[in-house]
């Protein structure tokens, strides 16, 4: 019997992307496997979210390669998710945002509404499903988009500051679910500028400064004892955040 088809790793390739003549991601070439918990750091305007968003392909390089392991399955939202800072919800019931996700990923009909009610239960939202998502408070969306998530299982996750605007109380809701998906064999890319996450949730640090990738490193090295300078200074607090 054939193997089953991954996505992973994810491999990219002195990938570079400019805007006019600036250089905004400078010939980053990695490898992403599954497993570990990747937590991408960095000050701003370093190019964290471009380089998510070029390694889910709502960017285009302007020259290198973003090749997944299986070309033939990229791009399904089954395989692939992205949760934003602020969630991108539709002006629909929150068990509606589920099970049309669901529709969208091909699954049956009759599936859909028991999934989506899992989904929610998850992320202790099963009591407001017929809620309009827009009426929800930040932290509720927050696990909404989560739940909508986790009911696909993607084998991979990318997370842009996901808790950047939520209470320490949903700081930890969200957290809890991003570990529950990564127990369940989905693959983790998160940035944050919160290094308590980046210590709990992060198992390899990716450093970025001025569009350059300047360390991959396991997380407690990274913090003990990072391998450049700009590294070093951005943890002391003396690189802008
Ligand atoms: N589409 C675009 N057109 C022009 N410039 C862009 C575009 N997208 C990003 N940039 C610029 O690229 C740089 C990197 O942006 P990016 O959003 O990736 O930073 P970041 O590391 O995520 O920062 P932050 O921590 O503030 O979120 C910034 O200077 C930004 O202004
Ligand atoms: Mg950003």
């Amino acid at each position: 019997m054939r193997a089953p088809l991954s996505l992973l790793p994810l491999s990219l390739d002195k990938v570079v992307f400019e805007v006019g003549s600036r250089r905004i991601i400078d010939a980053i070439s990695v490898s992403l496997e599954a497993g570990p918990r990747t937590v991408v750091l960095g000050p701003n305007g370093a190019g964290k979210s471009v380089l998510l968003r070029l390694c889910h392909g709502l960017l285009a390089p302007t020259s290198g390669v973003v090749a997944w392991n299986s070309a033939e399955i990229a791009g399904s939202s089954r395989r692939q998710a992205m949760v934003f800072q602020r969630p991108v919800l539709l002006r629909r019931s929150a068990l509606g945002n589920i099970t049309y996700a669901l529709k969208l990923a091909g699954v049956p009909f009759a599936q859909r509404k028991e999934r989506a009610m899992e989904a929610l239960r998850k992320v202790g939202l099963e009591e407001i499903g017929a809620h309009s998502a827009r009426v929800l408070s930040g932290g509720e969306q927050q696990r909404l988009a989560l739940a909508r998530v986790w009911a696909l299982r993607p084998e991979i996750l990318f997370l842009d500051e996901p808790t950047a605007s939520l209470d320490p109380g949903a700081t930890q809701e969200i957290e809890k679910v991003i570990a529950a998906l990564h127990a369940a064999g989905t693959k983790i890319v998160m940035v944050t500028h919160n290094l308590g996450q980046a210590h709990r949730l992060g198992d390899e640090i990716l450093f970025l400064h001025q569009g350059r990738l300047l360390e991959r490193t396991p997380a407690d090295r990274f913090f003990k004892n990072p391998a450049s300078p700009e590294a070093a200074q951005f943890l002391e607090g003396e690189l802008p955040w």
